[in-house]
């Protein structure tokens, strides 16, 4: 079986999800059910045997060396964190204690673990952490997009807390033979992610009527990538990848914030041509800029194509369509994560602007 953390989040629930969509083999999944963690997401394997839900901290030592000794996985793929950049401004401190020293005490687990299987097991074993592109930094309009040997420059937070992280993550192959794989992969759509994010919040508020925040000129650049084409380069890489490699996973897919809005609003005009707010361009409004907000990241995923194989299978048209289906078809869903405490978190971050619009 494989130990999956972070797995009732936006992407560890679609790998999940996928995950027993194709295989037999059982997942252990444990999530500390922060406010992004959400056990709604995996309604739809509630009750298989094959999934083990586990509610607990990653920071939480003697938890995650019982689980290890109880389970026995072949592999741990490492998805919780702290994600938000936003959030990371406001309070660096949970970024540091879970992106830092979470993965730290769980590198530390996994070792122990890792040292005391036979040398098959030990061999065959894998740790694979799941990491962003927002660890190089950013980059102007002209220079090449990040590859795998593209210098770490994180400039939030919440990009200094995964790049500490990736680092602790290195040095655990490095020192400790520990067979690790990390995988950097640019900005992620699709079902189930928390609308407090630049595609579900600008969905959901279209659909509000209420206006669409963006951040300074809205020209700032990411690569996307649909979820889906994501949980498939990590099980490539776990089955395939070359141990202690790192791997940049993207979309071949740059696009300014703006023209994403856009899109959305278009193709939302096209399923909603009644609508009182078409065109749903109208309620696009900029706001101040976030405070040292990255200008573009590109990432270059030639490695992963040449070494593995893989290419996002989704182009971003057909990814957004889908996505935007999902969230019209799952309103409900919406309508319970945007409830409580997050609401109360939204409104004394942004007062009434219903969150930025920003990844
Ligand atoms: N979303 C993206 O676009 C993107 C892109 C590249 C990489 N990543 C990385 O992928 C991973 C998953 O991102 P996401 O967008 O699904 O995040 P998310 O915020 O939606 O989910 C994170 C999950 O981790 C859980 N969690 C948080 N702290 C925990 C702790 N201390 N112990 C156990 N569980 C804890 C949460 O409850 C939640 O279920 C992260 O490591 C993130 O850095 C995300």
């Amino acid at each position: 079986m494989i130990l999956v953390t972070g797995g009732a989040g936006f992407i560890g629930s679609n790998f999940v999800l996928d995950w027993l969509a194709r295989s037999d083999e059982p997942v252990v999944n444990l999530d500390a059910l922060t406010y992004a963690g959400n056990l709604e997401n995996l309604a739809g394997i509630e009750g298989d045997p094959r999934h083990l839900f586990r509610h607990g901290d990653i920071g939480d030592a003697a938890l995650l060396g019982g689980l290890l000794a109880e389970f026995r996985p072949r592999a741990v793929l490492h998805f919780a964190a702290e994600s938000h950049v936003d959030r990371s401004i406001l309070g660096p401190g949970d970024f540091v204690r879970t992106n830092v020293t979470g993965t730290f005490t769980l590198l530390q687990a996994a070792q122990g673990y890792w040292s005391g299987l036979d040398r098959a097991a030990q061999q065959a074993f894998r740790f694979l952490h799941v990491s962003t592109d927002e660890v190089y930094g950013s980059l102007g309009p002209d220079d090449a997009s990040f590859s795998e040997t593209t210098p770490y420059q994180p400039n939030s937070p919440y990009s200094a807390s995964k790049a500490a992280s990736d680092h602790f993550v290195r040095a655990w192959h490095h020192t400790y033979g520990l067979p690790t794989l990390t995988t950097n992969c640019s900005n992620n759509y699709g079902p189930f992610q928390f609308p407090e994010k630049l595609i579900p919040l600008v969905i959901a508020n279209a659909l509000a009527g209420k206006p669409l925040p963006i951040y300074g000129d809205g020209l700032n650049i990411r690569d996307w990538l649909y979820v889906g084409d994501h949980c498939d380069a990590i099980r490539q890489v776990l089955e395939r990848g070359r141990v202690g490699e790192t791997y940049n996973i993207g979309g071949w897919n740059e696009q300014t914030n703006l023209s994403v809005v856009r899109l959305i609003c278009s193709i939302l005009d096209g399923l909603h041509p009644a609508s009182p707010v078409v065109p749903h361009e109208q309620l696009i409004s900029f706001v101040k800029d976030r405070p040292g907000h990255d200008r573009r990241y590109a990432i270059d995923a030639r490695k992963i194509e040449r070494e593995l194989g893989w290419r996002p299978a989704e182009t971003f048209e057909t990814g957004i369509r889908k996505t935007v289906a999902w969230y019209l078809d799952n309103q409900a869903w919406v309508g319970r994560v945007q409830s409580g405490g997050y609401r109360d978190w939204i409104s004394r971050q942004y007062g009434g602007l219903n969150g930025q619009a920003s990844p």
